[in-house]
């Protein structure tokens, strides 16, 4: 089955916006284990734009599923991820003024960082995972800087103009997940992805977790986090089980 999970950064973007104590991202994340999520993820941003330190102390030691962390290289990041250990890390590239991660993060042109800070989370028994686009270079590169796992960029087929373009995306994800499976990476997939796109990507992708937030964190106004996490989780598994029918 694929895994679900669930990233709450949403949620402290709401209580950032007052700067205020509520909504408690820590909270949606305990909301959404009960609703099934397999793993809660995180983004400490350089600028603190909406999860703070203390969402992430307190995750550490509430989130009884796998905490992911997504990161950016940078050193005081990288100081409180090594101190903190979550389960994963997902390194992501950072731009100060986007409204969310853009693209994928450039393997190829920074193989020697990459290759050290692999090596050190790995030595400290966190499971590492990059965020790339669908590119066979950077799924390669991740592969020879020691990564165990990549998330493949799912932004441009939830962006698809057309259902012929959406299947032709949906074509390269499944490309680019059988290279991955070739050079012996485990294979997540996120970005965009909504109650209305995801059924795609489960019957027709062989990988492991699929990450989700802004669509999850929407719907929960309306009916909570529990709740909307649980149809994610039923939608993925109605899916699967479509996949696995003869
Ligand atoms: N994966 C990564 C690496 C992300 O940066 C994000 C956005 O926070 C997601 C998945 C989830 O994307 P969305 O909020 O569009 O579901």
């Amino acid at each position: 089955m694929i895994k679900l999970g669930v990233n709450v950064d949403h949620v402290a973007t709401i209580r950032q916006a007052r700067m205020t104590y509520e909504p408690d991202p820590v909270t949606a994340a305990g909301l959404a284990d009960l609703g099934g999520a397999d793993v809660i993820t995180i983004h400490l941003r350089e600028d603190r734009r909406h999860v703070q330190d203390r969402d992430l102390e307190l995750m550490c030691e509430t989130v009884f599923t796998k905490l992911n962390l997504e990161m950016a290289t940078s050193q005081d990041i990288v100081d409180i991820a090594l101190k903190i250990k979550p389960g994963q890390i997902t390194l992501v590239p950072e731009k100060r003024q986007e409204i969310t991660t853009e693209g994928g993060l450039s393997v190829t042109s920074q193989k020697k960082i990459l290759t050290n800070l692999t090596e050190r989370f790995k030595d400290h028994g966190i499971y590492v995972s990059l965020f790339i686009d669908p590119d066979e270079r950077q799924i390669v590169a991740s592969r020879d800087v020691g990564a165990q796992s990549i998330e493949l960029h799912t932004g441009s087929y939830a962006n698809a103009k057309s259902d012929q373009q959406s299947s032709e995306l949906l074509e390269k994800l499944n490309e680019a997940v059988t290279i991955a499976r070739n050079v012996g990476l485990r294979v997540n997939a996120g970005h965009g992805l909504t109650y209305k796109n995801t059924g795609p990507i489960v019957e027709q992708l062989d990988i492991e977790e699929l990450h989700i937030g802004h669509s999850i964190v929407s719907r929960a106004i309306f009916v909570g986090i529990e709740a909307a996490v649980r149809e994610m989780k039923d939608l993925i598994y109605k899916h699967y089980m479509i996949k696995q029918s003869p």
